[in-house]
């Protein structure tokens, strides 16, 4: 493969990022864009595209996913719409990239795995924050072993959900409602990353709305070897995009992680009591080198070493965990 040709499904507010995105890749062109609804995905190109006329606009996935110059579909369908439409385009032996959560079970993610590996395609769920290069520098810091082993993490994410959201939060937990599902990957993906090994047991709260989708939670991780790591997550409080981490030796905060719009990052950490070092790294665009990534692996045949279906399936399971977790009000193990 010489040409990653894309097809979008879905009309969907991310587009806004991940269009130019694969616009901007040397080795990508989008071919086709489809929204279920009339005249959605001709407004999405035309918003967010940079060369919309060079996109065709059809109302029907299937046109997407039996085209046959299309080599690589992106889904940024609603959390609980991904696992159908990626199986189907698996089955038609397409590349996909799943926005993040890839799926709302382990079982799902499972079978995806398992389809990818049948039709001999790669899947890559899109956690785009990996890639900023303040997680490179995070991830070399702790192997140096400065913080020592780490014990405890915390992460943060909330913005006060706008009107326009709503139907986020108009929809059950059980129907991929939420902040959980919308949000919470990104906080629990971040301690898995972090922390390092496995989860053992997962405790989390909610606080519901009338739909009975979460509009705020807390949860605790607690690792096989007994650490823990704790997330919050709310559409209710003002906006935080943060994790910091404890170390034996010292501490490390990383102040925005997730809603980078391409500025410089800072870190600070302090080592054994010394003077906080505030570190400012690289400007970078998450979206771009994401994308950068994905078709480098389709370029190349191989699975993301970054975010591979292994961590895709420990995610899964970790989310679902969490979900049993908040609605049983228990411990409930992974
Ligand atoms: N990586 C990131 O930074 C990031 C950021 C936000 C979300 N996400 C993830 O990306 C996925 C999409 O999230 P999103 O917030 O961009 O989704 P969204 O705007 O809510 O769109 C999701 C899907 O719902 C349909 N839709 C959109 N607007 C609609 C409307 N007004 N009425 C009815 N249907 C509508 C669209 O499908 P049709 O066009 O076929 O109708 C669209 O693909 C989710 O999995 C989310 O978790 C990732």
């Amino acid at each position: 493969m010489k040409t990653v040709n894309w097809g979008i499904l879905g009309a969907a507010r991310v587009n806004q990022r991940l269009l130019p995105a694969i616009e901007n890749n040397q080795h990508s062109k989008i071919l086709m864009l489809a929204s279920r609804r009339n005249g959605a995905a001709e407004e999405c190109a035309q918003q967010f595209a940079k060369n919309p006329e060079d996109i065709k606009i059809t109302t029907q996935f299937d046109d997407v996913i039996n085209h046959p110059e299309i080599n690589a579909i992106y889904i940024p369908l609603a959390n609980e719409e991904h696992t159908e439409v990626a199986l189907k385009a698996i089955a038609q032996k397409k590349h996909v990239l799943i926005e993040k959560p890839m799926a709302l079970t382990k079982q799902e993610v499972e079978s995806i795995t398992q389809a990818a590996k049948d039709n001999n395609v790669i899947v890559m769920e899109g956690f785009m924050y990996v890639f900023h290069p303040q997680f490179d520098f995070l991830l070399d810091f702790i192997s140096s072993g400065k913080l020592g082993k780490i014990q405890y993490a915390h992460s943060m994410f909330s913005f006060p959900i706008q009107p326009a959201r709503y139907y986020r939060i108009n929809r059950s937990m059980q129907d991929g409602g939420g902040a959980l599902w919308d949000i919470g990957p990104y906080a629990i993906h971040t301690l898995r990353q972090v922390m390092g090994g496995n989860i053992k047991q997962v405790s989390a709260t909610a606080k519901m709305n009338s739909h009975q989708a979460d509009i705020s939670a807390s949860g605790i991780l607690e690792f096989t070897d007994q650490r823990r790591a704790t997330f919050d997550i709310s559409f209710e409080c003002t906006r935080r995009s943060e994790f910091e981490l404890f170390g034996e030796k010292g501490r490390l905060k990383c102040h925005t992680v997730w809603q980078h719009e391409n500025d410089e990052a800072i870190i600070s950490y302090e080592i054994d009591g010394s003077a906080q070092v505030i570190k400012k790294i690289q400007k970078g665009n998450h979206f771009d080198l994401e994308i950068n990534h994905f078709v480098e692996c389709l370029l190349n045949n191989k699975e993301s070493n970054k975010l591979s279906m292994n961590d895709a399936i420990q995610q899964a399971a970790v989310m679902e965990t969490t979900y049993k977790s908040i609605q049983s009000n228990q411990w409930v193990s992974v």
